[in-house]
């Protein structure tokens, strides 16, 4: 939404712009919420996208701490839970995403939490009591950096997932096996193909009890289990939504007046070949820039090859691509030594890539994928061969 308000003025925009937001705070970066900010090495105000004063300048109107509670697309209004209402020419959903709630008794307990929002992590940060047990349920995104985090403040953290691999929805088979053991190596304890029965506590957490029967003492849980799109009020508006909000590669929902752009749409991608919803930071901005020029009549298709990353321990972790269906894989650097990059081939081209520690290579990695360029996987493995020079030619 901050993104699609402030396109919106950089592209020319003269008439008003009014900002609708949930939560009390501007728009700010998630990144930090499992990391920096939960470490409390950064504070609120310093995950801002722009300075407050910012949005004075740029003359666009924030309502904070406002939910929207319907859309009449026939009236061009939307609802407000404070009893007003808001009319529209044109308008953006960008209502993104809600934590997955786990549906389990003692679910309620105090110390049980989820990490979505910075009100979240905040409400961990003052709950961390050092040299006690965390217990994070789900061994994906959020529990994988939660748990580095915790251990970094001096807990010890137990991963319970349920799958028989970590972040299984985001990595392949090889790289669930690498992040394991750099888990396990790190003092993180995982316990694959576990799920938690039920929270046990007088009114506070005080253990879980594990599907294995295993019980474990802890002081503080946090879930981690996935999200589900936000995408109710689309749907009631009579919106098309179908594993989110339907876009066109204009982001455009099936209301040519109303766009929508981030995690709660689902896009069509020509370099994947495929709609695809993505959970990621760079889709959130980069999307909210295609849709704020889309809503000005100057929209351009958007399709981009998917890049995610994270930071847990000492490792810097990304990610190119959605890779699925792959013939050949290569492994330029040693696993072992905790700098590598792995890359999935179909037909001789990269499909997708995960590096840990190797920036600068998945980068071009990257651009070979995009110019579907077909390279020789012996010259990928090679580290003597710089992955640019496989750019000419
Ligand atoms: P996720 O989908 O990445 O992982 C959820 C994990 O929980 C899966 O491994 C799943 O098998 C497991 N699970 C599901 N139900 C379970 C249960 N009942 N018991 C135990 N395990 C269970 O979602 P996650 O980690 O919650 O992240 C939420 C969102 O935040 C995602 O959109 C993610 O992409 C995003 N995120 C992204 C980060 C990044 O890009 N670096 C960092 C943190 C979050």
């Amino acid at each position: 939404g901050g993104w699609i308000a402030r396109t919106l003025r950089s592209e020319g925009f003269e008439g008003r712009i009014v900002l609708i937001g949930e939560e009390p705070h501007l728009p700010y970066e998630r990144p930090p919420l499992s990391k920096d900010a939960l470490l409390g090495e950064v504070e609120v105000d310093s995950t801002y996208f722009w300075p407050p004063e910012s949005y004075e300048e740029l003359n666009i109107e924030t309502m904070l701490g406002v939910r929207a509670t319907a859309i009449d697309p026939g009236g061009k209004q939307v609802s407000l839970d404070n009893g007003e209402t808001s009319n529209y020419d044109r308008l953006a959903i960008t209502t993104g995403a809600r934590a997955r709630l786990l549906p389990i008794d003692g679910a309620e307990l105090e110390g049980v939490h989820y990490l979505r929002t910075m009100d979240d992590t905040l409400a961990i940060r003052g709950a961390v009591e050092k040299g006690s047990t965390a217990l994070i349920v789900g061994g994906g995104w959020i529990g994988l950096e939660v748990a580095a985090t915790l251990k970094k403040l001096g807990c010890h953290s137990v991963v319970v997932e349920f799958a028989d691999r970590l972040c299984g929805r985001a990595v392949t088979p090889d790289i669930s096996d690498w992040m394991l053991k750099f888990h396990q190596s790190h003092g993180i304890d995982v316990r694959l193909g576990t799920g938690v029965e039920r929270f046990e506590g007088d009114g506070k957490i005080e253990r879980a009890v594990l599907s294995d029967g295993d019980t474990i003492d802890c002081s503080l849980a946090v879930v981690g289990i996935g999200v589900i799109p936000n995408s109710e009020l689309a749907e009631t508006a009579g919106l098309n939504v179908e594993n989110g909000i339907v876009v066109d590669e204009l982001c455009r929902t099936s209301d040519p007046d109303v766009f929508s752009a981030g995690d709660v749409t689902s896009h069509p991608n020509d370099l994947l070949g495929k709609r695809v919803r993505l959970e990621s930071w760079e889709n959130a901005q980069n999307q909210g820039i295609a849709a704020g020029k889309s809503m000005l009549d100057k929209g351009e298709p958007y399709a981009e090859i998917p890049w995610f990353w994270s930071d847990q321990h000492d490792a810097n972790i990304q990610m190119i691509g959605l890779p699925e269906n792959w013939d050949e894989v290569v492994t330029r650097g040693d696993p072992a030594e905790g700098s590598f990059l792995t890359m999935y081939l179909s037909g001789g081209r990269i499909i997708g890539a995960i590096s840990v520690n190797n920036a600068r290579d998945i980068r071009f990695a990257k651009r070979l994928m995009a110019a579907k360029k077909v390279v020789s996987p012996d010259d990928l493995a090679n580290p003597d061969i710089k992955m640019q020079a496989l750019l000419k030619g």
